[in-house]
């Protein structure tokens, strides 16, 4: 983010030595592999980089009807796998959203600068409006405005998300630009940061179609925090077809698949895992993917463990983010609220 420093005579830009990333995960239901792979474990990496900001996004998940007692449960799972896949609180701010009160009024005010049309465009809020045809609620309708306000709100610079989340992004930059547009630069305009083409997990069950975490059928997904035994079960029922040579190849979806779970797990390319497996079947090869991914994962769910068993780590962690997060926090929306005319009183 560039601090503004005032002089007497000028206001000059520093620019500031690391940029800033943002993202957040709903704790609306558990992470998967594709979530993994994809996206978390590779955020340890860029703590030495950037400026890390994670949230749990607990205001967005209430956008559908919660089991509250789930919800809390889910808020703390969710942090602790943050922190269980590597990503430590010293070196990443980690909070919760709702304990930084700025990100719902941030929300309203840039409601007031997002276009009915704009929202209607939404092809998530589509999806699920079709989903919850019995609570289509306005939160879920302007969730990408609150989504907008998380990341205008620390002045991110690039925004980590999955490629269902883009439409989402965009959006985020046509608000920060439409703003700057009427009040002066206030906000910086995000950049996406997505996950490297290739590393797309898709559905056990149906490889045609992405790993879902909210997929009905659980022998469709594996969790990160699935035991190994699930794990290997689950892969030795995953969806293959009638061939039987471990070859990447096209009409191959859920061959395919395996090899990209397998080599993400392993470091392996598809020509050293082809030679891996040639002439063994696919039984072979589903039991070496199952038994990799319980291995690479145990440490992730050991730790995971070990930290739900300590809540006033959890909590300590947490508050000790919201208080960082509140720092840059305070500044935009105190900047926001003076360039829109809003009396401030100190
Ligand atoms: N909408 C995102 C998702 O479902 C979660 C999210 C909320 C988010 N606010 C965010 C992601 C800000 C990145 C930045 O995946």
């Amino acid at each position: 983010m560039s601090e503004e420093i005032k002089t007497t005579e000028q206001t000059v830009s520093k620019p500031a030595a690391k940029k800033r990333i943002f993202s957040g995960v709903q704790p609306s239901g558990l992470l998967t592999i594709g979530n993994y792979i994809g996206a978390i474990r590779n955020w340890k990496t860029l703590s030495s980089e950037y400026d890390c900001i994670y949230c749990v996004v607990d205001e967005h998940a209430i956008t559908v009807r919660q089991v509250p007692a789930d919800l809390r449960r889910r808020t703390y799972e969710t942090l602790a796998i943050y922190i269980a896949c590597g990503l430590s609180p010293e070196d990443n701010v980690l909070f919760v959203q709702s304990h930084v009160h700025q990100h719902a009024e941030l929300s309203w005010i840039l409601g007031c600068y997002t276009m009915f049309g704009e929202l209607s465009r939404m092809t998530q809020f589509k999806d699920k409006s079709a989903k919850n045809a019995d609570n289509i609620n306005a939160g879920l309708f302007t969730y990408p405005v609150l989504m907008a306000a998380d990341i205008l709100l620390y002045q991110a610079d690039l925004v980590p998300v999955g490629l269902d989340q883009k439409q989402h992004l965009e959006l985020a930059r046509v608000i920060a630009e439409r703003f700057n547009g009427v009040y002066g630069d206030t906000f910086v305009v995000p950049d996406g940061y997505f996950p490297k083409v290739g590393m797309k997990i898709n559905s056990l069950a149906d490889p045609t179609k992405k790993m879902s975490k909210s997929d009905t059928n659980p022998n469709g997904y594996v969790a990160i925090l699935d035991d190994p035994d699930t794990i290997i079960r689950k892969f030795r029922r995953a969806v293959t077809d009638s061939d039987t040579e471990v070859r990447y190849g096209e009409g191959k979806d859920g061959i395919n698949n395996l090899m990209t779970i397998y080599s993400a797990f392993t470091g392996r390319t598809y020509d050293e895992i082809e030679a891996e497996f040639e002439g063994k079947g696919y039984g072979d090869f589903k039991n070496a993917v199952g038994e990799t991914v319980a291995d690479g994962l145990r440490p992730v769910r050991e730790e995971f463990d070990r930290l739900m068993k300590d809540k006033a780590y959890l909590e300590g962690v947490m508050k000790d983010g919201a208080a960082k997060a509140s720092n840059v926090a305070v500044r935009t929306l105190s900047k926001v609220q003076r360039k829109l005319g809003f009396v401030q009183v100190k």
